[in-house]
């Protein structure tokens, strides 16, 4: 297929063109390098820098490079900062989505696979979570999210426009074969911040909260690996493709791991010791997240592979010593 990858440049979208090359696919990459980077374009890929709320952009990147479907990455995804400034979260994550959604249409293309997340369901109910847990976003960010798959249940009912929206858990990790590196510039996600104290680029982390409901105290996570995300975008676009059927589908590993855990693994693993102080709860994180993933696995085949918390490590230690930024 000729793939449209909205926001490739970007960590998990690199991995997710490196997927698709491997399976086949031509790529074209569509980004805006707001923090994407060009570093992260493998060879052979079609590069046009274009911005979603320029309409035109993508509809002539549509025309001019053929495209049949798409993926579709490109959203700001700072929980915090949502509450914060949402109007910025509005335009571009939902004016922009509504922007491809609408472009593809006029260019009589379907076969949309959209990056949401774990946030759409809010607080949880129970756990592991499943697809049918209720959906009720604790932030202006998983609002946005719920509100394109939304829009696109509709455009599946209204005029057959297939996607399959992908709720990502706790991405994590980098690529297994060591290709991909591209550094986030000031991660606020855990792991990053885990390496960058370890690496020394921070003099210490803050641990929010030791005092949930949970076996040391901290918030437990399900940390799913960026090389098995990738690997189910492809997976749920040749399905969607083939089947004509929309899904909604949670990418996890199914397992949990907690913040101290993943504090003392790191130090196993990179032999460095990580300052932390234990700070008062961060507003909204609820003690666990854990996904079941039956639904995935049902209908994509698809399974988290490279997803343990050493792997998740490892890989992300590697591409820190990579780009020889580690501290001595
Ligand atoms: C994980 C745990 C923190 C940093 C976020 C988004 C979510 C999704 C994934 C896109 C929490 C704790 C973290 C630190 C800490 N994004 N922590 N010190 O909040 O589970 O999910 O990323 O889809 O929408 O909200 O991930 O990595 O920020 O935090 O103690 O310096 O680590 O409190 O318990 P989170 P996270």
């Amino acid at each position: 297929m000729n793939v449209l990858v909205v926001g490739g440049a970007g960590y998990i979208g690199s991995h997710i063109c490196k997927a698709l090359f491997q399976a086949g696919h031509k790529v074209v990459v569509f980004d805006n390098l707001s923090s994407g980077l060009r570093s992260n374009l493998q060879a052979n890929t079609v590069f046009i820098q274009g911005d979603l709320l320029q309409y035109d952009e993508i509809v002539t990147a549509i025309q001019q490079e053929h495209i049949d479907s798409a993926i579709h990455l490109a959203a700001f995804k700072a929980a915090g900062e949502s509450m914060i400034v949402p109007e910025k979260y509005s335009l571009n994550n939902l004016n922009g989505s509504v922007n491809l959604i609408n472009a593809m249409l006029e260019c009589k293309i379907s076969n949309l696979v959209f990056s949401s997340s774990a946030a759409v369901y809010g607080a949880p109910v129970y756990n592991p979570i499943d697809e049918s847990h209720p959906k009720e976003p604790e932030n202006y960010y998983g609002f946005t999210k719920l509100k394109v798959e939304e829009i696109l249940a509709w455009y599946d009912k209204i005029h057959s426009f297939r996607s399959a929206c992908l709720r990502y858990f706790n991405a994590a990790g980098y690529d297994v074969d060591g290709e991909l590196k591209g550094l986030e510039t000031s991660p606020a996600n855990l792991l990053p911040v885990v390496m960058e104290t370890a690496a020394g680029l921070r003099e210490n982390m803050q641990v929010f909260g030791n005092d949930y409901p949970t076996p040391d105290g901290t918030c437990i996570r399900d940390y799913i690996h960026v090389s098995d995300l990738a690997q189910a975008h492809v997976k749920a676009l040749e399905y969607i493709a083939k089947q004509g059927e929309s899904i909604n589908v949670n990418l996890g590993s199914e397992a949990g791991a907690s913040v101290l855990e993943m504090i003392a693994a790191a130090e196993k693993i990179t032999g460095r010791k990580i300052n932390y102080s234990i700070v008062g709860r961060r507003e909204g994180d609820p003690a666990e997240l854990i996904a079941t993933s039956a639904l995935a696995q049902q209908k994509l085949n698809w399974r988290a592979e490279h997803s343990d918390v050493e792997s998740l490590l490892k890989t992300t230690w590697e591409a820190y010593l990579q780009n020889g930024v580690v501290k001595s």
